[in-house]
């Protein structure tokens, strides 16, 4: 049996993750935390989602140390936000439990700090900002596709529903990252996001990322390949929530297999 914690356990993404955790043979839900302040604290989270009862409270995130501790699960999933997930995993980490992290919005030092405390404390951990199986096919595409079409120009068109906290979206971000290093760019090379007066003509090989938000889109994203008298439109649309929540279970299972010490991500997951 896999026993897991979950951080943000009454968000969007938290709601999903345990019920789904509560639908599998080989998991056991320990431990569910909600933000420092929540007003959850002390209720079961299984009649705060509208499962019914389950015995299991929400906590304060502040307690997440000692709830570690004494529930000793297998893993933390978390999505959170960037520096509240940065902090859960150096807890975690410090606990020896493993992470499953899908929070996005995490900036180069926070992936640093992340690295270090899964390395010093041994843990094994998988962090994707996507966590969906098509969408990880998709970054396994586009390197590819702009290898091939390296003359071409390239622009990230992401959509997403309007509660969504950052922006560009990490994957998004992590789309860029592909593209640049397929196209040999230096490590400091950035994107354009959006373009707004008098920009001119296009700069030859400058890579655009537009973030669109509205309503309840569940995770859009277009990578166009424009040549002259032609483009390709590579796209991955995430119809439901579902496809994130099926990854991050592969996750879990995957890391009985992972090697410790070593951030992996769902391409290590799905061995693609
Ligand atoms: N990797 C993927 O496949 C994937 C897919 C979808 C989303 N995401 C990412 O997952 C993250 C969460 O998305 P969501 O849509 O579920 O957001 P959400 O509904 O806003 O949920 C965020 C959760 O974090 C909790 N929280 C807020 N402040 C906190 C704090 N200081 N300490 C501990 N917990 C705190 C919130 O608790 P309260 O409600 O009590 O404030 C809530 O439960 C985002 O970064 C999103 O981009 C990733």
């Amino acid at each position: 049996m896999i026993k897991i914690a979950v951080t943000g356990a009454n968000g969007r993404m938290g709601t999903k993750i345990i019920k789904n955790i509560l639908k599998q043979d080989d998991m056991e839900l320990v431990a569910a935390l909600g933000s420092p302040d929540t007003p959850l604290e002390g209720k079961d989270v299984g009649e705060v989602i509208g499962v019914g009862n389950i015995g299991v409270p929400i906590n304060s995130a502040q307690k997440l140390a000692e709830v570690l501790k004494e529930k000793r699960p297998d893993v933390l999933v978390d999505f959170t936000r960037g520096h509240i997930a940065t902090h859960n995993i150096k807890v975690s980490a410090e606990c020896g439990v493993n992470v499953v992290i899908g929070t996005t919005g995490l900036s180069d030092e926070q992936l640093y700090k992340i690295r270090k405390a899964v390395e010093k404390n041994r843990i094994k951990a998988v962090i994707s900002p996507n966590m969906a199986i098509g969408a990880n096919v998709f970054f396994k595409v586009i390197g590819g596709v702009a290898k091939i079409l390296n003359d071409y120009d390239m622009e990230i068109i992401e959509a997403h529903h309007k509660h969504k906290a950052d922006a560009p979206s990490g994957t998004a971000l992590k789309a860029y990252e592909i593209i640049a290093q397929a196209l040999g760019r230096d490590k400091d090379d950035t994107f354009v996001p959006g373009r707004q007066g008098m920009v001119g003509e296009r700069t030859p090989g400058e890579i655009g990322i537009h973030a669109v938000r509205g309503g309840d889109i569940i995770g859009d994203h277009t990578v166009l390949f424009a040549g002259d008298g032609e483009r390709i439109e590579i796209i991955h649309r995430a119809h439901s929530r579902q496809s994130f929540v099926t990854g991050a279970m592969k996750a879990v299972k995957y890391l009985s297999r992972a090697p410790a010490g070593v951030v992996c991500d769902m391409g290590d997951v799905l061995g693609i």
